[in-house]
């Protein structure tokens, strides 16, 4: 078993264990849109026949954008979405094709709404109503719905890196109404939203996956076993892969850490560079999680970029030895779309250096890219 296998996910088949994470351009338009810039990114990734590619960050709701020109799907902009779709199938039909769908939460910009779930944080946060997070749950399902509208062949429901999903999940998230305290109630969000996306999707094939941080690395955060925690504990990680293996969700996409926060947890740099062996022990533990209640749900790893040329040895190894289903890559899908039909091709690769230039980029809220390997981005830092 190897990397460029075949891997079922739902009743689809992906023609190979690569995937393209997502990764935010914030190129759009027109309050939302897909532009031609992001739509060309993406007819790129189909080029590279990675077996899955998700699309990045899209936002359920235009009040909770981390990104100035983040990608927004409500019913105004399903046209450009649906082209978005298009242009990808017509390049290459065998790609299986993800929406992830966001709400950004805390980490909304000071040009959205900065919304919190949780009782005690800074002035600058709104503290959401018990309705108020209703509604945000009503936006996730309908949202959902018009990816499945517009030919998204699923969702990865956003839980990870800081953003809304993760808020909820955490055991410091001490709300005292049926969102906050116990685990039941941390996990409603997404039990209902899944629950109510499966009973009004007609695609019965539709899938439906989640990212999560396995371990965010702050206090009370995910994957510690109290509000008032810091070390490491994945007891409540492991009931969350089984409730979402209950709720008959397809896969989990297994990242870390807190982008801004606890940024090189989530994405390894040069200097940091072994933390990648978390990442690879997170993927692994959800694997014999599931390998254990034979469970059909799949495990997409992540981090691999910083491993540059070794990745595809590390990816392969992992796969053969049933440590992960999927192998994923952010930075590296910036730096070469074509990764995976280029290795097929024996053609010379562009391996992301780990530079962190498209992580300034996007701070900075410019259009996002690699700035090694693109001369438009490579002037866009040039110049800021
Ligand atoms: C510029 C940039 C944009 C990103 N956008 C998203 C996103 O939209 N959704 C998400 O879940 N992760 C996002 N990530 C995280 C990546 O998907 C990935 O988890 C991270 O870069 C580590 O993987 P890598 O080492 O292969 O790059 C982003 C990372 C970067 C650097």
């Amino acid at each position: 078993m190897n990397v460029f296998d075949e891997c079922n996910l739902r009743k689809l088949t992906a023609v190979n264990r690569f995937v393209s994470q997502p990764m935010e351009g914030n190129d759009c338009v027109d309050g939302g849109k897909p532009s031609e810039m992001t739509i060309n990114r993406y007819k790129k990734l189909a080029q590279g026949t990675w077996g899955v590619v998700i699309v990045e960050a899209i936002s359920v709701v235009s009040t909770s954008l981390a990104r100035i020109n983040g990608l927004i799907l409500n019913e105004k902009n399903l046209d450009s979405f649906k082209k978005l779709v298009e242009e990808f199938k017509k390049i290459n039909n065998d790609s299986i094709l993800l929406f992830q769908i966001s709400h950004s939460g805390m980490k909304s910009g000071d040009f959205s709404e900065k919304v919190t779930l949780c009782p005690g944080q800074p002035d600058e946060y709104k503290y959401l109503s018990t309705d108020e997070v209703e509604e945000i749950r009503q936006f996730f399902v309908n949202c959902a719905l018009l990816a499945e509208k517009v030919g998204a062949d699923g969702i990865d429901f956003k839980m990870c890196h800081g953003y809304f999903g993760a808020e909820m999940l955490r055991p410091m998230n001490a709300r005292n109404d049926k969102w906050g305290g116990s685990f039941e109630n941390r996990t409603r969000f997404l039990s209902e939203s899944i629950s109510e996306i499966k009973a009004k999707c007609k695609n019965k094939n539709f899938i439906l996956g989640s990212r999560i941080s396995m371990y965010e690395a702050i206090r009370g955060g995910c994957g510690t076993n109290g509000p008032n925690e810091l070390i490491e504990d994945l007891t409540q990680q492991a009931k969350l892969i089984e409730l979402m293996n209950v709720l008959g969700m397809d896969y989990v996409n297994i990242s870390a850490g807190i982008p801004g926060v606890t940024s090189e947890v989530t994405r390894p740099t040069n200097g940091s560079k072994n933390l990648f062996l978390n990442h690879f022990r997170y993927a692994k533990f959800a694997k014999d999680l599931l390998t254990n209640l034979k469970s059909k749900m799949k495990v997409i790893g992540s981090a691999y970029s910083i491993l540059k040329e070794d990745a595809l040895d590390f990816a392969n190894e992992n796969i053969e030895k049933n440590y992960t289903d999927f192998v994923g890559f952010g930075r590296m899908s910036f730096a070469d779309p074509l990764y995976p039909k280029k290795i097929s091709d024996n053609e010379k690769i562009n391996y992301c250096i780990a530079c962190s230039g498209c992580s300034k980029l996007m701070i900075k809220q410019l259009n996002t890219g690699c700035i090694i390997y693109d001369d438009y981005y490579k002037n866009l830092i040039g110049n800021k």
